[in-house]
């Protein structure tokens, strides 16, 4: 086992582009909390447990829309209590979506912009982290109503969330800058539960999920050809 510090120079030497470069990890367990899903990493289409977490919904309309795996659900009832204790109010906007819930949000997008545009801030049906129960996308009261927003990142919840969210199991998943490595916008609102290990040792390597996958799965990983985008995947 190389030292974290040793793992994180290597990941970050690699000079990736999302648009020329990408990896598979083929088989994957759909129930692993490192489960790697992006533009060429397919969510698995299995069914699973999911339970409501006992925070509160950003909109009471919203309060089915938040179920999550419960390992999640249990770290996210911890996370926004602990922000609690430290007067930060948190809400919960958007957790698993099925295929045909995420295919109905990519198509509204597709409405409103070019599908490059598009392709950058939603994922298509099959590709969404939110397919697996491991994700949610979060509010907080000073930016609550507005949407999410890369604003959310500057406001005082935001600041707290991606301070904080690695000691209970979280981790921002597409941070600021990162675009060609995770092939999406920043999304500040878009936490990722990874379990506390791994989101200790992602916060202290300074990586992307994508950069973590590939030093702690090398053995799994398939490399794609230059030039996947994930349009071609299956
Ligand atoms: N906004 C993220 C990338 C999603 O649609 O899953
Ligand atoms: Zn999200």
């Amino acid at each position: 086992m190389l030292p974290i510090r040793a793992i994180a120079a290597m990941a970050v030497g690699v000079t990736m582009m999302f648009e020329s470069w990408g990896f598979m990890v083929p088989h994957q367990d759909p129930t692993d909390t490192l489960i790697l899903v992006n533009k060429v990493n397919r969510a698995p289409a299995v069914p699973m447990t999911l339970v409501k977490p006992d925070v509160t919904p950003t909109r009471p309309e919203l309060s089915e829309n938040i179920y999550m795996r419960p390992e999640a659900a249990a770290a996210l009832e911890n996370l926004f209590a602990g922000a609690a204790e430290e007067g930060v109010t948190l809400y919960a906007t958007s957790g698993y979506r099925s295929y045909s819930t995420q295919k109905a949000i990519f198509e509204r997008k597709l409405e409103k912009m070019s599908e490059k545009s598009a392709n950058a801030s939603v994922a298509k049906p099959g590709y969404s982290e939110h397919q697996t129960g491991l994700a949610m996308d979060v509010e907080g009261e000073t930016t609550k109503g507005t949407g999410l927003t890369s604003a959310f990142g500057d406001s005082p919840e935001g600041i707290w969330l991606a301070e904080n969210c690695w000691d209970y199991g979280f981790i921002i998943r597409y941070p600021e800058g990162k675009t060609n490595i995770t092939g999406y916008i920043y999304e500040p609102w878009h936490i990722r539960y990874v379990g506390i290990e791994a989101a200790k040792e992602i916060q202290e390597m300074d990586v992307t999920f994508e950069e973590y996958i590939l030093k702690v799965r090398a053995d799994r990983i398939v490399w794609l050809e230059g030039g996947q985008d994930g349009e071609n995947v299956q």
